[in-house]
């Protein structure tokens, strides 16, 4: 697993943003894996949500950074995947509580719903909060991954 790596994806909705915040995150020293899109031009979002998924299952990185313009249909593209807990925070505060509360292994931004000062400090907040561990929130995360 690579701990120290965070992987990042998006359609042509969060190009921008995405490409902000890859030059913002290497920027403090961390390691960015970075799955697209390379440009403006369409594509379909759940295929970048699915390389997510797979580079989080594959141990590429730990935690990853996905955006579309919306950040809903990523989220839900990557939520498809049992081992992936995919929240779409539109401000710090969900930010913090998608880490403390939901074990949160995927951060989904709109790249078209939130501006680029707000993204860092959700994104900093995402990566610089812990799980809070509590028994209540572990049973939780649990069940997440064994839906009935
Ligand atoms: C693309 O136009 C847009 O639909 C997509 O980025 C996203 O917002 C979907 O949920």
């Amino acid at each position: 697993m690579s701990n120290d790596t965070i992987a990042i994806a998006c359609d042509h909705g969060a190009f921008a943003l995405k490409q902000h915040l890859v030059a913002y995150l290497q920027g403090k020293g961390l390691k960015v894996l970075d799955l697209g899109v390379p440009s403006t031009d369409s594509v379909d979002y759940p295929e970048y949500g699915y390389a997510m998924a797979h580079a989080i299952k594959d141990g590429k990185a730990a935690k990853g950074i996905l955006m579309c313009g919306s950040g809903i249909g990523i989220s839900i593209a990557a939520n498809r995947f049992p081992e992936i807990r995919a929240a779409l925070v539109t401000d710090v505060t969900c930010a913090r509580l998608a880490r403390e509360h939901n074990n949160a292994n995927v951060l989904c931004l709109g790249g078209r719903m939130i501006g680029p000062d707000l993204a860092e400090e959700c994104v900093d907040t995402f990566l610089n909060t812990d799980f809070d561990g509590g028994e209540r929130h572990v049973r939780r995360v649990g069940l997440l991954g064994n839906p009935k």
